[in-house]
C-alpha cells in the first residue's frame, strides 16, 4: 500500500482540498446535483454566472449536441446575485469553498456584483466572466480586447479584497497577451477556457441550429485547443491556472496540470454523468498513488518537451 497522496493545491489564495471544481454554467447553484455528488468530495464549485439584476437569457433552441461536443447560447440566465446570497447559498454545504462567478454588460455592474459578493461567507473566491460582450464597445467581449480587459480587471481588483480569478475568453489571436494583461492588472489567477464561439447548420430548414445564431462550444472537442492555451499562458505569467475545457476522466485533468494548470474544472462532462467531477478528483488520487507522485501539485508544469 502506497503513502497517501496531497492532493490539496492552492488557485491564488483559495484552498482546495483537491485541484478539481466544476465549470461555471453546468453545475447550477450546487445544489441540483446533490443527489449524485457529495460537494465536499470536490475542491470546489464555481456558481453559475451572476449578475445585478435576475436574466431570463435566450430563447430556444439554445442547445444543440455536436460531434465530441456541445454548442450553447443560454444567454448568462441566471437569479441575480442577491437572490444567490439569500436562497442558494446557504443551501450549500459548509466546507465547500463557493467560487462566484460575475459578469456584466460594463465593468460598473461587474464592479457591484464583486461588492455584495465581498465578505458574504462561502464565498471563497471570485471568478470574472470576461467572455460577456461589452455594450458600449459595441458588442467585442471584455476578453477579446487588451484594454477593455485590463480595464475590468483594475476595477474588480479595486472592489474586492477576494481571491480574483479572470477566466479567458478563447476567442483571440494570442492568448498568453491576454494572460498577462489580467496578471498585471492584480488577478491572483486565471481560469481557461471559456467556450470557443461557434455556429452549426439544421440543412432540413437550412437555419443555424441555435436561434441566436452563434453559440459557444464545449465539450471533448475543445480540449486539445484548452491545453495548448493553458501551456501557452503558463510559459507567460506567475500567477496559478485553472485549466478548463472538454475534461471527462482524470487522465484528462493529468494533462492540464503536466501543462502548467494548477486545478481544474469539469464542465460538459456533467450532464453526460453527473459524477464526473467526483470520479475525476478520485482518479488523479488513485493515478498519483500509482504512479508514485507524492502530492498533486509536483505535476504542474510537468510536460516533457522533445
Ligand atoms: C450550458 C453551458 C453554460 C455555461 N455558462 C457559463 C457561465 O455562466 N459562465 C461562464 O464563465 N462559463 C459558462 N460556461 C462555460 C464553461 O464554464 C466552460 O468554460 C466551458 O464549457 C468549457 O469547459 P467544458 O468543455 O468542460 O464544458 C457554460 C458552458 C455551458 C456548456
Amino acid at each position: 500500500m502506497s503513502a497517501a497522496v496531497d492532493t490539496c493545491v492552492d488557485l491564488g489564495g483559495i484552498a482546495l482540498r483537491n485541484p478539481v471544481l466544476t465549470a461555471s454554467g453546468t453545475f447550477g447553484y450546487g445544489t441540483e446535483f446533490a443527489p449524485f455528488l457529495d460537494l465536499t468530495t470536490i475542491g470546489g464549485f464555481v456558481a453559475k454566472s451572476l449578475t445585478v439584476e435576475p436574466r431570463t437569457g435566450n430563447l430556444p433552441n439554445r442547445i444543440h449536441e455536436t460531434p465530441s461536443g456541445m454548442l450553447n447560447a443560454i444567454g448568462l440566465e441566471n437569479v441575480g446575485v442577491d437572490a444567490f446570497i439569500a436562497e442558494k447559498l446557504p443551501e450549500i454545504p459548509d466546507g465547500v469553498p463557493v467560487v462566484a462567478s460575475v459578469f456584466g454588460t460594463a465593468p460598473s455592474e461587474y464592479v457591484e456584483v464583486c461588492k455584495r459578493l465581498t465578505g458574504v461567507p462561502k464565498v471563497a473566491g471570485i471568478e470574472i466572466n470576461a467572455s460577456c460582450p461589452h455594450v458600449k464597445a459595441g458588442g467585442i467581449e471584455f476578453g477579446q480586447n487588451a484594454e477593455l480587459l485590463a480595464g475590468l480587471v483594475r476595477e474588480c481588483r479595486a472592489a474586492t479584497s477576494l481571491p480574483l480569478l479572470v477566466k479567458l475568453s478563447p476567442n483571440v489571436t494570442r492568448i498568453a497577451d491576454m494572460a498577462r494583461v489580467a496578471e498585471a492588472e492584480g488577478a491572483d489567477g486565471l481560469a481557461m477556457i471559456n467556450t470557443l464561439q461557434a455556429l452549426d447548420v439544421d440543412l432540413a430548414t437550412r437555419r443555424p441550429v441555435l436561434r441566436n445564431v452563434l453559440g459557444g462550444l464545449s465539450g471533448p472537442a475543445i480540449l486539445p485547443v484548452a491545453l495548448r492555451m493553458v501551456w501557452q499562458a503558463s510559459q507567460s505569467v506567475a500567477i496559478p491556472i485553472c485549466g478548463i475545457g472538454g475534461i471527462s476522466t482524470a487522465e484528462d485533468a493529468i494533462k492540464f496540470l503536466l501543462c502548467g494548470a494548477t486545478a481544474v474544472q469539469v464542465g460538459t462532462a456533467s450532464y453526460l454523468n453527473p459524477m464526473a467531477a467526483g470520479e475525476v478528483a478520485a482518479g488523479i488520487e488513485a493515478w498519483c498513488a500509482e504512479q508514485g507522485v507524492a502530492a498533486v501539485r509536483d505535476l504542474v508544469g510537468g510536460l516533457e518537451l522533445p
